[in-house]
């Protein structure tokens, strides 16, 4: 039996120099895809894998996330005068027992971010998920993984094939035995030049660590862009620890880049049914 997941991280601290100037007062986490923000989807693919506690690692600038998983009272109270359905605002609130926020003071990294919040995670296995790599499909990506977590235990990543030039960008795992969309972990890199890089499989947003990580976090120096990688962390856990990739059936949209947030948003309004016709329409027109 396995310790049950019921804790996620979601470090929402980074600057998103990459959106600036959209993300200058508002966090990258908010941009919406289509009507949801990209943190909402990530609390919702959250729930459906039966976590129950949110963990939110911010930092300056970052209060929007708050407020947007509190009680908005006036609008409520606004909307409902007004005879207006406030059901759309359901999801969005997280009460007292399942939200935390803690303050990372320096965007020293992934690793560093994820190390802030281990007091609140304590000593049981938890997700991670960076809510600006967007993962579509249905399980969500949590669920398959949590469902692969409890056959094999221990530490789990989801991971996608790049084209080789790009591996470059991200942490890459060297693979070792694959049993269907389950691969061993023998080794993780983070941004290895394209010649040395193990494999042209990447990490893609999605982690259930074991709570050893935080040890091993906690006397971590710094690695690639002289920041505190959280792959370099779980690197030494490989041979300690069980440690495997889960490849993600579903579609995954890097809504950290430009491309990938456009890409994200006309997929999911092709796949809405209040509006994939005028959607579709308007694509064609525009590819003439
Ligand atoms: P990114 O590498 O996408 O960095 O972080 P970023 O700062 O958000 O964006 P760019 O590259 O400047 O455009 C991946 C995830 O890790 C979080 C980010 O908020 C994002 O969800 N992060 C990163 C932190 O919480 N703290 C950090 O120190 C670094």
């Amino acid at each position: 039996m396995q310790k049950p997941i019921r804790k996620a991280v979601f470090p929402v601290a980074g600057l998103g120099t990459r959106f600036l100037p959209a993300t200058k007062a508002i966090p990258k986490e908010m941009l919406p895809v289509v009507d949801r923000p990209l943190i909402q989807y990530a609390v919702d693919e959250a729930r459906e894998a039966g976590i129950e506690q949110m963990i939110f690692v911010t930092g300056r600038g970052k209060g929007a996330i708050e407020d947007h998983f509190d009680i908005a009272f006036e609008l409520e109270k606004t909307m409902a005068d007004r005879g207006r359905d406030i059901s759309v605002l359901e999801a969005t609130r997280l009460g007292p027992g399942n939200c935390a926020y803690v303050r990372q003071q320096e965007p020293m990294g992934l690793g560093h971010a994820i190390w802030c919040a281990r007091d609140i995670v304590g000593d049981e296995p938890f997700a991670i998920f960076l809510p600006d790599e967007f993962m579509h499909g249905s399980p969500g990506c949590m669920k398959q993984m949590v469902d692969a977590y409890t056959q094999v235990g221990g530490n789990l990543i989801s991971v996608l094939e790049v084209p080789r030039e790009q591996v470059s960008s991200y942490g890459v795992i060297a693979p070792g035995k694959a049993n269907g969309a389950l691969t061993e972990v023998t080794g993780l890199v983070e941004k290895p030049p394209v010649a040395d890089a193990p494999s042209n499989l990447i990490i893609s947003g999605r982690y259930i660590l074991q709570p050893e990580v935080m040890r091993v976090l906690e006397g971590q120096e710094k690695g690639a862009g002289g920041e505190i990688q959280l792959t370099d962390a779980m690197a030494t856990m490989i041979g300690k620890q069980p440690f495997h990739a889960v490849t993600f059936d579903g579609t995954r949209y890097d809504c950290g880049s430009k491309a990938g947030y456009i890409q994200a948003n006309l997929a999911v309004a092709m796949g809405r049914p209040d509006m994939a016709d005028a959607v579709r329409a308007f694509a064609i027109d525009l590819l003439k």
